[in-house]
Parts: C-alpha cells; structure tokens; sequence
C-alpha cells in the first residue's frame, strides 16, 4: 500500500506538500505559479556588484527564479541539500559519475542497470580512464569484497531496469561508505514519494523526471540531488560542464508534480491489478514487479519502500522472438515506444544480451508492461489480445 499520509517532515500529507513546495506566491504579486524566466543575461547594479557577482543570481546557466522553484521542491521530497536540473534523465545519471569518477579510479554498477547508463559507462567514462565493474543486484553487504582502495562510487538502481531485482540499498551504502565511495542512485522507478534514499544511506539520488514527475510523455529532463557532503562537488561539476535545462521544460516538471501524487497512485493500483492477474494467465511464466508477494525481492521492497509505480515486465511460459513480437503486434491500446511513466500505456520488448554478471535463466522472452491511466478493463483486454496471439 502507498503510504500517502502524514509527512515525517511536516505532518502533512504527500498531495498537500506537492500541492505547494517550492514556491511561495507571495515572492511573485500572488500568481500561484512561479514566472518562467528565459534568461542568460542578469544585469548588477554597479562595477563592484558584477566583478563579486555579489547578488543572488548571476547569470542564466547559475539558476533562475524557475529552476530554483523546481530544485527546491525536489530537495523537499528528498530530503537532499541541492538539487540540479539536467536536459534529460541520461544527463542526470552522466554528470554525477563524471563529478565523482577521475582516471584511475574504480567505480561499481548494478548488472542491471538501464541500459544506455551502461553504454556511457563502457565508452566514455572508460576513455577517461575509470574502471567500471558490474555486479549482481542481490549481492547487498556481499559488495564488501568488491571494494577496492580506489573505489569512488557504487552506482544503484533499485528496482533495477526491465527485470526488477531489488538491491540492499542500507547494506550496500554501509560497505560503499567504509571504503570511502560515494553512493548514487537511480530513483526513477519509485519518485521520492515510494523511496527516499537519502534516508537509506544513499548520498546521490538520480531522477528521469522526463518519467512521473513531467508525466505526459512530451518533456525530457533530469534532476540531481545530493546531501550535505556531496553537494559542493556535484554543483561545481554541474557549472563546470554548462549542462543545465531550459526554463519551459524544468517550469513544466513543476507543474507535472502538483498532480504527480495523484497520477501515482492511479499507475500504482492499475499496475498492481494488471500484474496480479498476468500471474494467473498460463501464457505467462512469471510476473517481475516486486510489490507481488512472488517476488523473489519482495520483502525488500517492504522493508524499504512505501508504494510501488506503475512499470514492470513478464515473462511469457516459453517461445522466441517469434511469440514476443506476436503479442506486440496484437496490441492496439499499448504502443510500441520507449520511456514510460506517462499517461498512456507502452509496451517493449526487453533486450537482456548486454548482462554481464547476471545469467538468470527465463522461460521465455520479456516484456515490459507501462501501464497508463487508461480504464483497466481496457488494458486487461488489449493484453488478453496480446496473450491470444502467441497461442
Ligand atoms: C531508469 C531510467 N533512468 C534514466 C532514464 C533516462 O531518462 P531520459 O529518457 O530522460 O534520458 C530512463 C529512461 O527510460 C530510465 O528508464
């Protein structure tokens, strides 16, 4: 169940705080929305003003009244010291390794991991002399033996991508940080409404808001949040490389998160409905959402988590690529796209040739389900169609 009740912080519910972190109306003659600032140039009142840039802000790249609303909500939500706003989800997971990571160091990332994070991991951040080893998402205190003296960061994800293995966030931290590595996350899956991570020990939370948080499938963006520690060194790399978001996109994030609890908690209940009756269908040999109780991870996600979302795949009881893509084919609700977590429901098959570490054996081919905020009834029949398909 989502715990949408009181806020440990303030006392108030989840849908109250989204409702208004971030911004006072007050700070902007009363509009209840904050104005969306297009700007490079801030103009000083005086030589010694500009030469000290002794004034709040400085230039378009350093924040503006917009990306402070947004960056300020997010810290809200996780709890973090500072929050930055990168062009997509990738950019959000690509600046804090290149923050954290300098040649010769050694860096651990989940086997599981969304794919083009692996891909930036194997290409640039391997020219620029990092070593990335991959581990097994269940091996939780077991990471200990991984570590070596030059490891700065272990990079999670928890769900992990496409196949939903949970990881021991508390007990890899624990080993990260007696070996002195910095702990990054990414949260995409669970938003800080299902999992706050710097409560477990993470240092860095990673998030795609082009996912929940923008929630309409027509706006790419990503967030950065760091504790106390981490948050000098992540906001220099962050004016360093020049990388921030455009006004209209981190103004639209804004406004897709006044609605997000609520649209959360409809992908929640679908999805729950949904994957719990895939796991009576005989064309499927397993259901991957962790908060089934036959999940193998499933009381993880208990201990740790306080709501599920609304993506998860299936494994379906034998066949190739032929059954995959007949079920693809049939379905007339779901599209074929990538992404997720916007309103309409998605479906893709799950490429798994690029894993190193973890060799699990399936009974047939996956894929992965993003159920939308379409009539369940609906999504059930273009499934069933699906399902009829591949017989
Ligand atoms: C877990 C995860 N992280 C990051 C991203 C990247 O987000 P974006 O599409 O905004 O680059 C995605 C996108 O699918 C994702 O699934």
């Amino acid at each position: 169940m989502a715990k949408n009740g009181a806020d440990s912080e303030t006392e108030m519910g989840v849908n109250t705080r989204l409702a208004h972190i971030g911004y006072n109306p007050r700070d902007y003659h009363g509009f209840v929305n904050p104005p969306v600032v297009h700007a490079s140039t801030v103009l000083y009142p005086d030589a010694a003003t500009l030469v000290s840039r002794g004034q709040k802000y400085t230039y378009g790249t350093h924040g503006t009244p917009t990306s402070d609303a947004l960056a300020k909500a997010v810290d809200a939500l996780e709890g973090s010291a500072g929050t930055v706003m990168v062009p997509s989800g990738l950019a959000a997971v690509t600046l804090p390794l290149l923050a954290f990571a300098s040649a010769g160091d050694h860096v651990l990332i989940v086997d599981s991991v969304y794919g083009p994070t692996r891909h930036f991991a194997d290409t640039m951040l391997t020219q620029l002399g990092v070593e990335v080893q991959y581990y097994d998402p269940r091996i939780g205190a077991g990471i200990e033996a991984l570590m070596r003296p030059n490891t700065t960061v272990v990079f999670t994800e928890s769900p992990c991508s496409n196949t939903f293995e949970m990881q021991d966030i508390p007990a890899i931290a624990k080993a990260a940080h007696a070996g002195g590595a910095v702990v990054m996350i990414d949260n995409t899956w669970a938003t800080p409404l299902y999992f706050r991570p710097l409560e477990h020990g993470v240092d860095i939370s990673i998030h795609a808001a082009t996912k929940y948080p923008a929630g309409h499938s027509d706006v790419l963006l990503g967030t950065v949040s760091a504790n106390e520690a981490c948050w000098p060194k992540l906001d220099a790399a962050f004016s360093a490389l020049g990388l921030c978001a455009g006004p209209d996109d981190v103004y639209q994030v804004l406004r897709g998160l006044r609605t997000m609890g609520v649209r959360l908690e409809h992908h929640r209940k679908s999805a729950l409905e949904i994957a719990t009756w895939l796991e009576g269908q005989p064309a499927v040999a397993r259901v991957l959402h962790p908060a089934l109780a036959s999940h193998p991870d499933h009381a993880l996600w208990k201990r740790d988590f306080s709501g599920s979302s609304g993506v998860f795949s299936i494994v379906l009881a034998g066949g190739g690529q032929k059954e995959q893509h007949a079920f693809l084919d049939a379905l007339t609700i779901f599209g074929l796209g990538y992404s997720w977590a916007g309103y309409e429901s998605l479906a893709v098959p799950v490429f798994l040739g690029d894993r190193t570490v973890m060799k699990e054996k399936y009974e047939g081919p996956l894929i992965r389900l993003q159920i939308g905020l379409e009539d369940v009834e609906d999504l059930k029949a273009d499934i069933a169609r699906g399902l009829a398909a591949i017989a």
